[in-house]
């Protein structure tokens, strides 16, 4: 298991972020560290959460740059600069073009609140994930983890966990358990496999390598 800088993008409030300070407070990721965070919108309180941890943050303005390609130019620049070994996406929602992936594949890392294929892609992301969910009348959603590829959230699938839907649910209070009962536990939990080097991607897939550590 190397040692393994991890970059976590916000766009946001930052209650991912605050999982991930707090489980690598605990050493679940080892050696490995939080060494940077970058948030697409200035003043959100996950760049707080990153100050009063000692992370440096960064703040890259979507409307600074001119179109997607520059700003994706941009952000695996300060990527790189940063030597990040891993990109996890906590709530990021500005949308980034290939070049990103080209130059960190399957180093990406996406929390998406659902489960994915339901209620992803283009326009689903934050509130309105669970008011699909909720128009749909689903009663299982919950949460996946996945590498990022060019393709919105279709990349392959690290960690789900579902969460029941109840009746009286509004978009919020289903956020909330999601986030309580999926989020804040599978997104550590996948940054700890790849920090351990137990995540294999093949033919579109994962695959978990449980002889190194403890069966999940
Ligand atoms: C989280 O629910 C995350 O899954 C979602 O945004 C929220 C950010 O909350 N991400 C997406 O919808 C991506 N498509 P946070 O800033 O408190 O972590």
């Amino acid at each position: 298991m190397s040692k393994k800088n991890i970059a976590v993008l916000v766009s946001g409030g930052g209650t991912n972020l605050q999982s991930l300070l707090d489980c690598q407070e605990k050493g679940m990721f080892g050696e490995s560290r939080i060494t940077a965070v970058i948030s697409s919108k200035e003043g959100v309180f996950a760049l707080e959460r990153a100050k009063r941890h000692g992370v440096p943050g960064f703040v890259l303005p979507r409307k600074s740059y001119p179109d997607i390609a520059s700003y994706s130019k941009a952000l695996a620049d300060l990527l790189e600069e940063q030597k990040a070994d891993l990109v996890v996406l906590a709530g990021f929602l500005t949308i980034f073009d290939e070049q990103v992936f080209l130059r960190f594949p399957y180093r990406i890392l996406n929390i998406h609140p659902a489960l994915i294929p339901s209620f992803c892609g283009k326009g689903y992301y934050g509130l309105h994930v669970h008011e699909a969910a909720l128009k749909k009348g689903v009663k299982i959603s919950g949460a996946t983890v996945h590498f990022v590829t060019p393709e919105c959230d279709a990349g392959p699938i690290v960690l789900q966990k579902a969460v029941a839907v109840l009746d009286d649910d509004t978009p919020e209070t289903l956020q909330r358990r999601i986030m309580e009962q999926a989020e804040w536990k599978i997104l550590p939990e996948a940054v700890r496999l790849f920090c351990e080097d137990r995540i294999t991607v093949k033919n579109g897939r994962t695959y978990i390598d449980n002889d190194k550590g403890e069966s999940l």
